[in-house]
């Protein structure tokens, strides 16, 4: 189970970030195009945002995040068919092929690289043949305009002050390609890049792999 590095900023997350969030909810959502009923889990689910939008969308919706503060923030927000459980993403216990979609949004790139490899292995055993990833995380490729070079400039700024090995992954993950070259590692195609904020951010849906793109 990862350490609990939330404890501190749990209670600021959603007061600082919750309105952006669903700005990048909505945008995962249309990507997805799920019909109701579809089964999708949110990975690193935080503060549970978007588990809650799943499930009122009608999806049956289920989150897993390691860290039991951001949960404590989730679970009292829940008011519909949603399930939040306390777990590694790397290791989530579900059955084979048994989502239909699944999202991770602003985790992988935090990661140390050996468990990034072992949370997207994790994808790729409880998607569908049919089913679709939709990850959300900063894109190494050259920003656009004044608004992404400010994002950039924040995002490096944030990180650096994080440290230890939050700031590490972060750089490991800038200098390696971000998430199209980690999915396309381990066989998932991408099927679809969206840039947000300037191109600080990639909203990408990816196929998983042994499915023609
Ligand atoms: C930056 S927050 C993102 C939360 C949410 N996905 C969002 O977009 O707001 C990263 C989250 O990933 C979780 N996390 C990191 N590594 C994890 C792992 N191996 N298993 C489960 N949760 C993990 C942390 O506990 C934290 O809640």
């Amino acid at each position: 189970m990862p350490r609990d590095d939330y404890k501190f900023l749990a209670r600021l997350y959603d007061p600082l970030l919750a309105s952006s969030n669903r700005g990048l909810i909505g945008v995962s959502m249309k990507m997805l195009d799920l019909t109701p009923g579809s089964r999708i889990v949110d990975l690193c689910c935080g503060t549970g945002e978007a588990v809650i939008a799943y499930a009122k969308a009608g999806y049956e919706a289920v989150g897993v995040d390691g860290s039991p503060s951001m949960l404590a923030v989730a679970r009292p927000k829940i008011d519909t068919a949603a399930t939040l459980i306390h777990g590694d993403a790397a290791r989530t216990g579900f059955e084979a092929a048994s989502f239909d979609a699944v999202t991770i949004s602003m985790a992988l790139h935090e990661m140390a690289p050996p468990d990034r490899d072992d949370v997207v292995v994790e994808i790729a055993r409880i998607l569908r043949p049919t089913g679709h990833l939709l990850a959300i995380d900063y894109d190494p490729d050259p920003v656009i305009g004044l608004k992404g070079r400010i994002g950039r400039a924040m995002t490096f700024a944030v990180e650096r002050a994080v440290g230890g090995e939050h700031y590490a992954g972060y750089r490991h993950f800038m200098a390696h390609g971000g998430l199209p070259a980690l999915l396309s590692r381990h066989g998932f195609h991408l099927h679809r890049r969206k840039r947000l904020t300037g191109g600080n951010l990639s909203a990408i849906l990816f196929k998983p792999p042994g499915v023609a793109s």
